[in-house]
């Protein structure tokens, strides 16, 4: 069955051989990589392995398909699904261009209830690094709250990362 879950503004489906360029296009930004912790210039190689873990079925690796322009404009995943504690972490990116329009909040939303009605999930995380912004108020908005501050969480290009822990209860 082709996986779908559909906004007002965008489509969450898994994404195919054909949204190559566009990702590449899309991700192509420091930013992102900086916070995804993709190699900057952003890679055939890793839109390529995002496309093949798309396919995987014990994970929700998603591209947010902007209806307006039928195009993938970023992209959302529910990894780490852990049936027995009924918790799974999301992530989200979108392409700077499109950037505070509303897109993400609606990705994140669709992503939400699905993982709470369809799944049955009865927890969502995310780990946010301590300096981004637009990440830590999105969730914010989407209705997470803090639950910790992890200190030295990831060592990324020679330093260290603190990050924000984030939990929605259903
Ligand atoms: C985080 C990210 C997905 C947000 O995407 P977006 O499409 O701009 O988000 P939305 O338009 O849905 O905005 C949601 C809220 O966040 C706010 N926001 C977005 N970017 C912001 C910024 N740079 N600074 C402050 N607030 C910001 C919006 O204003 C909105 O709140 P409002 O409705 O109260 O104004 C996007 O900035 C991104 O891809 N960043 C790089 C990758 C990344 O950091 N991903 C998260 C890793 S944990």
């Amino acid at each position: 069955m082709v996986f779908n879950l559909k906004g007002k503004m965008v489509v969450l489906r898994r994404l195919k051989k054909s949204d190559l360029n566009q990702l590449l296009d899309v991700g192509n930004n420091k930013l992102i990589c900086k916070y995804m912790r993709f190699n900057y210039p952003f890679t055939q190689k890793q839109a390529k392995e995002l496309i093949n873990s798309s396919r995987k079925h014990n994970q929700y690796v998603l591209g947010i398909e902007l209806k307006e322009i039928n195009q993938i404009i970023g992209v959302i995943t529910l990894r780490r699904i852990n049936l027995k504690n009924k918790n799974a972490e999301i992530t989200i990116w979108t392409g700077k261009k499109y950037w505070k329009n509303g897109y993400s909040f609606e990705a994140l939303n669709l992503l939400i209830r699905f993982a709470f009605y369809d799944l049955k999930l009865v927890k969502l995380w995310a780990n946010v690094d301590s300096d981004n912004v637009a990440s830590k108020t999105g969730i914010i908005k989407a209705g997470f709250k803090q639950e910790g501050y992890l200190v030295k969480q990831i060592y990324y290009k020679n330093k260290w990362i603190d990050q924000l822990r984030f939990a929605l209860l259903k």
